[in-house]
């Protein structure tokens, strides 16, 4: 792992989670609990809820759940030294490292991160006084960038030659394995090092820390493709990186929206033209983890596409996303040829003013068909009203769709329900319909299955119990009461550890699920404080015995005429003396945890492993005669 375990124990004790988590979504206090809005699913009522005590969250919607750790983790995207490392410095701890692969690695990681930085710096150095960069600085001009643009946006030149930088990095001590690691350079067939961007103006692209990670290089010549990207390197993935994000995250957040657009040069001209709040995707569509990391700053997205590409741009993607992860999506007006750096450079007004006209897509798709249509003729008019028609089928929502109908029919001059009855039929196009069901696929809530759904309530209960409160078992609870196989991993790793925090940091995947699940749910202890005691004692033996007395009369076990008294008192004792029924069941234990050690090894009979319904009585048991034996 890298971060010695104690320091990540201490971490999480050092962590208020509460104060952590309400930096990010509004809790409210219940009780020794908080819930709030899940920042993970979409959802009108408080389903998360955290425990300040123990450090952990569960969402009782989507079932996510975990610790302060955990929560940095999934909603920022970062890795787990990253979040352990961010939460040390908040508690001003300083952590300690012992994984010596671990450490290389964070080691590599700055290594590569100096030397796409010390990238930035050859190119742009070279941009701005090299001979053979005049090309590159006449064509930038052209496109409207001055030298200041230039230095803002830290442009530079990749010389055409065949090793230029490689060369100068080299003699600055970075190594061979290292600038091919991060796409700069690659080792050619008479294993030379040679350069990756030749003769091409660099892009550089940060990080949102506003580390360098990688370079988008066009041609100038028409050499190869035009833009030429950094590979995926252990910096950058296409997929989650976006373009300036770096200097316009603190403008999205201010004017909670970010306008996205398809090219870097794009977004140099909103930033230029006083619209910081633009980021650019590198060479690929958007991407859900792109959403999930602007989420992080804003809901509201404007897709400054050029009209065409915003035209093809699916539909149906952005209305499944909007509602799936609670986003608003606008396309920005912009004109129909031409992307928003040639609008800029033409009148740079009207950039601005596409952002502040952005219309939903539906608007946008619509007013495009009107647009097209020609509305003096009842033709056109009926034309128009049949591709409305197939645009507002496009919507899932009968109530979004609704909004719509109005408008397309006050257009087109048919009647609403004229509008309604040809989006119920099927669509025209075969192909809509499997986009359809495809869409609706996509919207069904994301339901993982629930454990303790599954879980005995019993066990769940003593485990909370355990957790919470341990005095309240520590004296009885033993493994061979649980049946649940999950129930007994979460139960042994309590009992084999000293606190909670020390379990979570041990546990993983639906053990780690279950037990920051049980860590929000406290247990029931319902006033009756006297006999709550007994009642979680018998409560959870009652039915373990049962279990066991059912295989021993099945194995035709002699020990089943001692269990069964003892069964019969604890029965009997239920309701009218707690306390008899708890020395009863305390005696069981005894009997069940030694019969359990002795056939621990042993597979079939283990007493605790048995998948009859537990409201099987004894006595049927007996009275079926074990037909299966
Ligand atoms: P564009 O072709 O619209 O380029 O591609 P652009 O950004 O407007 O560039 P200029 O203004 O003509 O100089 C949009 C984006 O798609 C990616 C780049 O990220 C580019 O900015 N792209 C494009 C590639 O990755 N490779 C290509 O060959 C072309
Ligand atoms: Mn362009």
């Amino acid at each position: 792992m890298g971060i010695v375990a104690e320091d990540i124990v201490r971490v999480r004790e050092a962590t208020d989670i509460v104060a952590l988590i309400s930096e990010r979504i509004a809790l409210k206090r219940a009780g020794r609990r908080y819930t709030g809005l899940c920042p993970f699913h979409n959802e009108k009522s408080s389903s998360f809820s955290v425990n300040p005590e123990l450090g952990v969250y569960h969402c009782f919607g989507c079932q996510v759940s975990g610790d302060a750790i955990t929560f940095l983790r999934e909603l920022d995207h970062i890795d787990f030294i990253d979040a352990v490392e961010r939460l040390a410095t908040r508690a001003g701890i300083t952590l300690r490292y012992d994984d010596a692969k671990a450490s290389q690695d964070r080691q590599k990681r700055s290594r590569l991160i100096e030397a796409c930085g010390a990238a930035v710096e050859f190119y742009h150095e070279r941009l701005l006084t090299s001979a053979d960069a005049g090309g590159a600085r006449a064509y930038l001009r052209s496109r409207g960038f001055d030298g200041e643009a230039a230095r803002r946006f830290q442009l530079g030149w990749a010389p055409d030659g065949y090793d230029a930088l490689s060369r100068s990095l080299q003699d600055k001590k970075f190594s061979r394995e290292d600038l091919a690691s991060v796409g700069l350079s690659f080792i050619n067939r008479s294993n030379k090092l040679q350069d990756q961007f030749r003769g091409r103006l660099m892009f550089p692209i940060f990080d949102r820390q506003g580390d360098a990670v990688g370079f988008g290089g066009r041609t100038l010549t028409g050499d190869g493709p035009k833009y030429k990207n950094s590979p995926e390197t252990p910096l950058y993935s296409k997929s989650r990186v976006l373009y300036g994000l770096n200097w316009a995250k603190a403008e999205v957040a201010a004017r909670d929206a970010v306008v996205i657009c398809e090219g870097y040069t794009d977004v140099m001209a909103f930033a230029l033209a006083g619209v910081p709040n633009a980021v650019a995707t590198c060479g690929t569509a958007l991407t859900e983890d792109h959403v999930q990391i602007l989420k992080n700053f804003t809901r509201n997205i404007v897709l400054a596409y050029d009209a065409d590409s915003a035209g093809q741009s699916a539909a149906e993607k952005w209305y499944t996303w909007e509602q799936r992860f609670d986003i608003n999506v606008r396309v920005a007006a912009l004109p129909t040829s031409g992307d928003p750096a040639d609008l800029w450079k033409s009148d740079p007004d009207a950039l601005l003013r596409s952002v502040s006209d952005a219309r939903s897509f539906m608007d946008f798709k619509l007013d495009r068909v009107f647009a097209a249509s020609d509305l003096e003729t009842p033709e056109g008019r009926a034309r128009c009203a049949e591709s409305a028609v197939n645009i507002l089928r496009e919507h899932s929502n009968e109530l979004v769709r609704e909004g719509y109908i109005q408008k397309v029919a006050g257009v087109t001059g048919f009647d609403h329900a004229w509008f309604k009855q040809a989006i119920a039929k099927p669509a025209t196009r075969t192909a809509a319909t499997s986009r359809d069901a495809e869409t609706r696929d996509a919207l069904e809530p994301v339901a993982r299955p629930n454990p303790t759904e599954r879980i005995d309530r019993r066990e769940l209960e003593a485990l909370r119990w355990a957790i919470h409160d341990p005095t309240m078992v520590v004296n009885w609870i033993d493994t061979a009461l649980f049946s649940d196989p999950l129930a007994i991993e979460v139960f042994e790793l309590l009992a084999s550890t000293d606190s909670f925090h020390e379990a979570t940091a041990a546990a993983t995947g639906p053990v780690l699920a279950l037990l920051e699940q049980l860590g929000v749910e406290e247990p029931v202890g319902d006033g009756e404080t006297e006999t709550l005691h007994a009642r979680l004692v018998v409560s959870l033996v009652e039915p373990a015995g049962e279990r066991w007395l059912r295989d021993l009369v099945r194995a035709g076990d002699d020990r089943a005429m001692v269990v069964k008294p003892v069964l019969d008192k604890i029965a009997t004792a239920r309701n009218s003396d707690w306390h008899m029924g708890e020395k009863a069941a305390l005696q069981l234990v005894a009997m069940l945890s030694d019969a359990y050690a002795s056939h621990s090894s042993g597979a079939s009979e283990t007493p605790h492993i048995s998948d009859e319904s537990e409201d099987a009585s004894p006595m049927e048991s007996d009275a079926v005669g074990a037909p299966e034996a």
